[in-house]
């Protein structure tokens, strides 16, 4: 690796060498230009040399000359007196021109013993000469034209044409721009004025006396068969002392411009050959060159910002999509209530299978930490299809917000998008009640004191929203999973108050009257309408639930349904009611609770809605400030007629019920007036 990078460093080295500084072998015999600074030439007028390492020898400016000399002045007779020697001229040159049907005076390559031209004329004699010294013997210049002006008064033969001009600016010979192929001998037309590069030679043999001008495009081979060939003594041309060699041009009102990119000279031999693949890049000049850049670089740097716009656009949109919500006019005033979807997503960090705490029958319910404050949270993730009940459902879920109970899971507020319903609790630490009942140990993790005062806890948030507030709250999904405990392992309701989004407006006959099997009712499934009865009534299956510690329905060996209300009737029936506490307490309880709390679930069980207890008496019997009345043997056979009824239910498939889809809560008015 390092190897090969010294390498290519040592070959670009060597590229820009050979792109600036001229070869120089044995004094100035010969040199080769493959591009120039500032310093490779001496510049007059208005030439130039660009950032680039082109020469230019015109510009805007009209009226200019521009000269450009090989610094040094040659020698051309090995000594004073002697022949001219031979000498050959390599010039890769290009006119670029603004106007294609107008032409301007070109450029020339001369020999002269001066470089102070400040009496030429321009633009019709090159910079070279005037119209007085025009001719003259006195003048000592050879120069090779390239005529893109087609000047009548100077005998040119048209507007694109090469000369060998002795002294003056009518030339000794002149011919059309082109190139005799090798091949055919065909002669090929050029263009000088094409804004294309070529490439020029022009020798002179000492012996013949021959003054050869050969004209070629770039990437070709040097004809063989020169344009111009004209035999004159150069000898009497050229002075005994140094001669300057160089181009010159003059600047006109139509913007040409005469470019030269490699030079180079050899005297008494060949000129070192210019390598093409080491010329600087041609600019794209002139106001066509301009709208030609534009019309590269335009469309590319237009559909590069359009992109790049429409990228940006695209993200702003994808990110506001990403936080979009739903939030209509009436929702104003439940502001303080309402959480920004953005929030919420990072605190659940983006509602993650990580951070889910569990499913439900409403949807996914994930632990969250709000940013700011970090507070900790439970997110209730709900999809709803219809807005139908929405508002009343918000409402009353909003003003539920404002319920405060240390038996309650405190409601923080909610947040809505489009088809989704975000409820925000305040996080349990401890996770639900179910999870400590039904789990496989054997030793309960739950005691029967812890177990006790949750029901008592419970009762009080039950009590609370039945008669402790302005309006009625049924809760409706009253069950041990609803039943979450907080960091003192204290009892706390939650899930209250999701009824009026699925129950509002719906056909009867179609209400799915939805709710966990032996919490609901037999009025409920009747009439599907949630009273205070019938929430005592789950109350009744959450009492027997905790203090069995057994689902409210199980399957038996048969695969047939128990109930477990059946089941404890039964022990009552055969007075072993004690029999049916949860064995993993292993017998660690208080007797007298255990058949406070059994019997009194049996009690809120019962069939007729009017003959269970009120929360208020449930709450007196609990705390012992009532005796709890004996269970009759009318509710018993009751209670029995029913189990028939639910035994035949669950095995028949005609159903007069509507559907029970267990473990759903969907459900029913919080409301009502009292
Ligand atoms: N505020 C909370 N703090 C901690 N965990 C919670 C909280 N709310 C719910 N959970 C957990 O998420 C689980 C799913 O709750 P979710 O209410 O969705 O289902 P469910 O109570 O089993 O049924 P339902 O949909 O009838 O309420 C619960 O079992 C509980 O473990
Ligand atoms: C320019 O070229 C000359 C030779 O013509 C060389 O001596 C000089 O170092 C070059 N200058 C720069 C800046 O490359
Ligand atoms: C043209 O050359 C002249 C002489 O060097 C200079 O004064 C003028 O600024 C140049 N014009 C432009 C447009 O470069
Ligand atoms: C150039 O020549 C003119 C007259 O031919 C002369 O006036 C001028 O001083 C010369 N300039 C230089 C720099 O030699
Ligand atoms: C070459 O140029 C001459 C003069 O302009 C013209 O008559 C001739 O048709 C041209 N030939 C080709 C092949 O373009
Ligand atoms: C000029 O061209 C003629 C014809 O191709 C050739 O014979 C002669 O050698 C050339 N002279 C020079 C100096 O290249
Ligand atoms: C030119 O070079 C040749 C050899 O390449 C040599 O014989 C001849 O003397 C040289 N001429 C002059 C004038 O130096
Ligand atoms: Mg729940």
């Amino acid at each position: 690796m390092p190897a090969m990078k010294y390498t290519s460093f040592l070959q670009h080295f060597l590229f820009l060498l050979g792109l600036i500084v001229p070869t120089l072998a044995s004094g100035d015999d010969q040199f080769l230009f493959s591009g120039f600074n500032k310093s490779s030439l001496t510049l007059d007028g208005c030439a130039a040399v660009t950032d680039t390492g082109l020469l230019d020898l015109s510009n805007d400016t009209s009226g200019l000359k521009g000269h450009a000399f090989y610094p040094t002045p040659l020698h051309f007779r090995k000594s004073p007196g002697g022949k001219v020697q031979s000498f050959s001229v390599n010039v890769v040159f290009s006119t670029f021109i603004t106007y294609q049907d107008l032409s301007a005076e070109g450029m020339a390559f001369f020999i002269a013993p001066t470089k102070n031209f400040s009496d030429a004329r321009a633009p019709k004699y090159f910079g070279l000469l005037n119209e007085k010294n025009n001719g003259d013997t006195s003048n000592h210049i050879f120069m090779i034209e390239l005529d893109t002006y087609n000047n009548a008064e100077l005998q040119d033969i048209n507007d694109n044409h090469l000369g060998i001009n002795i002294n003056s600016a009518i030339s000794l010979q002149s011919r059309t721009s082109g190139f005799y192929e090798d091949e055919s001998g065909a002669f090929e037309n050029m263009t000088l004025n094409g804004n294309k590069a070529m490439q020029l030679w022009v020798e002179y043999d000492e012996n013949d006396m021959q003054i050869n001008v050969t004209l070629a495009p770039i990437n070709m081979r040097k004809p063989s068969r020169p344009l111009l060939s004209a035999t004159f003594d150069l000898s009497t041309v050229l002075f005994d002392s140094a001669q300057y060699i160089g181009f010159s041009s003059v600047s006109t009102p139509i913007n040409t411009r005469q470019y030269v990119m490699g030079w180079s000279f050899g005297m008494n031999r060949t000129a070192p050959s210019i390598d093409i693949s080491k010329l600087p890049k041609l600019p794209l000049v002139g106001r066509r060159a301009h709208s030609k850049l534009l019309a590269f670089v335009l469309p590319i740097a237009t559909a590069a910002l359009i992109l790049s716009m429409g990228t940006l656009v695209a993200l702003v949109v994808l990110r506001r999509m990403k936080y979009a919500e739903v939030r209509e006019d009436w929702e104003g005033e439940f502001g303080p209530h309402r959480f920004s979807y953005k929030d919420l997503f990072h605190a659940t960090g983006g509602f993650k299978n990580k951070h889910l705490l569990g499913e439900g029958g409403f949807g996914k319910v994930y632990k969250g930490v709000l940013p700011l404050s970090n507070v900790e949270i439970a997110v209730k993730r709900m999809s709803h299809e219809s807005r139908q009940g929405m508002k009343e459902f918000v409402t009353e879920v909003v003003s539920l917000g404002r319920l405060r109970h240390r038996n309650l899971v405190q409601l923080l507020g909610y947040c809505r998008r489009k088809g989704e319903l975000f409820l925000v609790y305040k996080y349990m630490p401890n996770g639900s009640l179910d999870k400590y009942l039904h789990c496989e140990e054997h030793k309960a993790i739950l005691n029967w004191v812890e177990r006790l005062r949750v029901i008592k806890g419970i009762a009080t948030s039950l009590l609370y929203l039945h008669e402790k507030w302005e309006k009625i709250i049924i809760h409706r999904d009253i069950k041990a999973s609803n039943v979450l405990l907080d960091s003192e392992m204290n009892g706390r309701l939650g899930d209250f108050g999701l009824a009026r989004l699925y129950d509002h407006g719906t056909d009867p006959q179609t209400t799915h009257i939805v709710g966990t099997k032996g919490y609901l009712a037999p009025e409920l499934l009747r009439t599907g309408k949630a009273s205070p009865h019938t929430d005592v009534f789950a109350f009744g299956m959450f009492l027997l639930e905790v203090a069995c510690g057994q689902k409210p329905v199980k399957k038996n060996a048969e695969g047939n349904e128990v109930f477990l209300v059946d089941w404890v009737l039964e022990h009552w029936n055969s007075g072993l009611l004690t029999e049916t506490v949860d064995t993993r307490l292993q017998g660690d309880y208080n007797i007298e609770e255990a058949y406070l709390v059994l019997n009194l679930g049996l009690l809120c069980q019962h069939p007729f809605p009017g003959s269970r207890p009120r929360m208020r008496e449930v709450m007196q019997f609990l705390d012992g400030d009532m005796p709890l009345p004996e269970l009759r043997q009318t509710q018993v056979s009751l209670m029995n007629m029913e189990a028939l009824v639910k035994s035949y239910v669950s095995d028949a498939s005609v159903v007069s019920y509507p559907q029970i889809t267990t473990g759903f809560g969907t459900v029913s008015g919080l409301s009502g007036g009292r």
